[in-house]
């Protein structure tokens, strides 16, 4: 997608679509100005639509250069903010998509929001909104390739406008790389097809990548990756991702952890085909967020130094698979009786946190889809949040609350008190990897916490990161989920003017 922000008078600007967002209490002032840019005839229809949420109307006008105006309601003034934005810029493109719009104008409207927010919202809600998954489809349903050009009419601080639009471009354009990865068939991402693809994307964007192959591990002593693997064809990949800028801010790294277990079967604790196996290619949706986030911050230029670390394998009930009962070594040293071989990504996480202190981290993220218990708690709108009582617990989730509000990708905080460690005592193990049938997301995240020895987040993806029916902007499968709020976050951190 083509992006640019113009200052040209409105009338002029030749696209096969014009869209405004107006809000129901617009500027007097504003609506005569549109008024006589685009025609008596907008008129009605700003007055059939009165600025309400989710209604639209498409104008022909005669005497502007757009071919089609489209009205699309913003609600309140007041209530407008980015996540408005951008789910009126969605409803915008599903018209683009129906007329065959090529070229696309919006009118940047006039909110209480600063206009770096309003430029990105409408470039995300709109690309975001267009994302389609054709790899696998050999028939074209149709000729039209989508919108190729987005032209930002600003009247206004076209600087920010401008700053704005280009990096909800390039966040956009990370959010769908992350959901290709998601939607791609589990033959084409194996451990070492993924590692091949996160390697092409360090050298395109110019961050690094290192693999280890097995061996490595095995010398790490990885034992939860190595024993959730057991059962697989294919041996397991740690994926090693770094963006060290030269004038980063930060002394010590942030480490980003991903779920990468690429098809979960349950292992030999099987999982049922319908409404659960079925959806498991969504398994690495959390290293896959990380993938592109480095993608996102490497072409911001954060000036922030990142790590991140993605343990890859599937689980599968192979011959020599793990089994429950096991009594597993993992890195820290820890033992852990596995119970249940279908809570594999805790195993392959911990060992991912307990080598992320080798980096003496300022702060360590771990993103995956670790339990259906989230998906029952906050279901797929929200993520869970938790963090260990490290020094400004309060102030990280807060944090990232708020990066989650702004970019649309939200996240919920959950306690992780310490009574919830006992349903993972184990008679033969120092932890046992499942506990009872309450607070199952909860126990997941405290498992984790047993694993780390520095300030650190956990953010519970699973109903999030793919949809079984579509959302504003958020197609059915793979959503990208956790690209954003991590970007969010962390480009506060590089900037904190910038929020
Ligand atoms: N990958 C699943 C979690 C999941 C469920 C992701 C639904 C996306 C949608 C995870 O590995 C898993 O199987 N968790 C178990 C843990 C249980 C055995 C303690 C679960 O949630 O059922
Ligand atoms: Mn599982
Ligand atoms: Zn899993």
């Amino acid at each position: 997608m083509k992006v640019s922000v113009t200052t040209l008078p409105l009338n002029e600007l030749d696209v096969d679509l014009l869209i405004v967002p107006l809000p129901e209490d617009v500027d007097e002032a504003v609506r005569d100005q549109l008024l006589e840019d685009l025609g008596p005839e907008l008129q009605r229809a700003m007055d059939d639509v009165g600025g309400k949420k989710d209604d639209s109307a498409l104008i022909y006008p005669t005497e502007a250069r757009a071919k089609r105006v489209l009205i699309v309601g913003l609600g309140k003034k007041d209530d407008a903010d980015a996540e408005r934005v951008r789910q009126a810029a969605a409803s915008a493109a599903s018209v683009a998509h129906k007329r065959e719009a090529t070229t696309v104008g919006f009118v940047v409207p006039v909110l209480p929001l600063d206009g770096e927010s309003i430029g990105q919202a409408l470039v995300e809600g709109f690309m975001l909104s267009g994302y389609r998954f054709t790899r696998y489809k050999t028939e074209q349903t149709s000729t039209f390739d989508g919108p190729q050009r987005m032209v930002l009419h600003a009247s206004e601080k076209e600087r920010d406008a401008r700053r704005g639009a280009e990096r909800g471009r390039l966040v956009a354009e990370a959010v769908c790389a992350a959901r290709d990865l998601v939607n791609l068939s589990p033959d084409e991402k194996t451990p070492r097809l993924f590692a091949k693809a996160v390697e092409k994307s360090g050298k395109r964007y110019g961050y690094d990548v290192s693999v280890w192959n097995k061996t490595l591990i095995e010398e790490e002593k990885m034992g939860g990756l190595l024993a959730v693997n057991r059962g697989s064809q294919e041996p397991p990949v740690f994926v090693e991702l770094t963006w060290n800028p030269e004038h980063a801010v930060n002394e010590k790294p942030i480490v980003l952890v991903g779920k990468g277990v690429m098809f979960d079967t349950g292992g030999l604790s099987l999982k049922p085909t319908k409404n659960s196996m079925d959806f498991m290619k969504a398994d690495m949706a959390g290293a896959a967020a990380i993938v592109g986030t480095f993608e996102a911050i490497a072409k911001l230029n954060l000036q922030l130094h990142v790590v991140g670390l993605i343990p890859a394998t599937d689980n599968r009930p192979g011959e020599n698979a793990y089994v429950p009962g096991d009594v597993l070594h993992m890195h820290s040293g820890k033992t852990v009786e596995v119970l249940n071989t279908d809570a594999e990504g805790r195993l392959i996480l911990a060992d991912a946190l307990s080598y992320a202190k080798t980096y003496r981290p300022e702060l360590v993220i771990d993103v995956a889809t670790l339990t259906g218990a989230q998906v029952v708690a906050l279901g797929s709108n929200v993520a869970a949040l938790m963090t260990n009582a490290w020094d400004g617990a309060e102030e990280r989730l807060q944090a990232m609350t708020a990066a989650g509000k702004r970019s649309g990708d939200r996240v919920h905080p959950m306690p992780l008190d310490d009574d919830y460690k006992e349903q993972l005592d184990s008679d033969v193990a120092d932890l046992k990897n499942v506990g009872g049938k309450e607070a199952g997301c909860i126990t997941a995240g405290k498992f984790l916490e047993q694993f780390v020895s520095y300030p650190w987040m956990h953010m519970d993806i699973a109903g999030p990161a793919f949809l079984q029916s579509e959302k504003p902007y958020r197609p059915k499968g793979g959503t990208g989920f956790g690209v954003r709020v991590l970007t969010e976050y962390l480009r506060e951190r590089a900037d904190p003017r910038t929020k």
